[in-house]
């Protein structure tokens, strides 16, 4: 679909065929990384599924694929305070998990995410983003594999999305400011 398409599109940052060359390195390194790990990919609802797909059907291993869920508001939690609604479904203790997110923020996310890992037993948790965002972390977290490093705008498409709009956009787009 065209950009002038899209309502609200300033302009496409991440072509698609960008993407998928980047994503596709990134199963590589992971192949290699995880080779007889047996590993967990514990995904983030919901921004990271179409990051998610591309990359687990890229990788040449066996994985287990869980979902978790996190929210960022909630009634009885401050904005923007992370709060985990749902866990993994896969026993994650003594195993190898790769955590993957569509893109690192503040951090707060993936902190709680690994932290709850750890306490769950995992052995080792690796992090895995799409997009990181160039500015100073809120929380301490280990991006262990990122694909793209971008400045610090909102951004939507490939999986993320703005009040529930533009997750099927194939590219990664700025908002124009309103
Ligand atoms: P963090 O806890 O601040 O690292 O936030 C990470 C989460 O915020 C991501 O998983 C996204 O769901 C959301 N998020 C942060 N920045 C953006 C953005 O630019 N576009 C869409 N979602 C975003
Ligand atoms: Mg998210």
């Amino acid at each position: 679909m065209g950009v002038e398409a899209q309502e609200g599109i300033e302009r496409v940052l991440i072509p698609s065929w960008r993407i998928k060359l980047r994503v596709r390195r990134l199963a590589r390194r992971l192949e290699r990384d995880l080779a007889g790990k047996d590993p967990v990919i514990v995904a983030v609802l919901e921004g990271c599924t179409r990051f998610l797909a591309d990359l687990a059907r890229g990788l040449r291993m066996p994985v287990t694929v869980d979902f978790v869920k996190v929210s960022s508001y909630r009634e009885g939690a401050r904005p923007g305070e992370p709060c985990l609604e749902r866990g993994p479904s896969v026993p994650v203790a003594d195993r190898e998990l790769l955590l993957v997110d569509d893109i690192l923020d503040t951090g707060r996310t993936s902190a709680l995410l690994v932290r709850m890992l750890k306490e769950a037993g995992a052995r080792e948790v690796r992090t895995c983003f799409l997009l990181a965002k160039r500015k100073r972390r809120q929380a301490q977290v280990r991006a262990d594999y990122v694909g793209f490093e971008i400045d610090d705008r909102f951004v939507v498409g490939y999986g993320l999305d703005h009040a529930g709009r533009f997750r099927d956009l194939p590219y990664i787009a700025a908002l124009g400011r309103e």
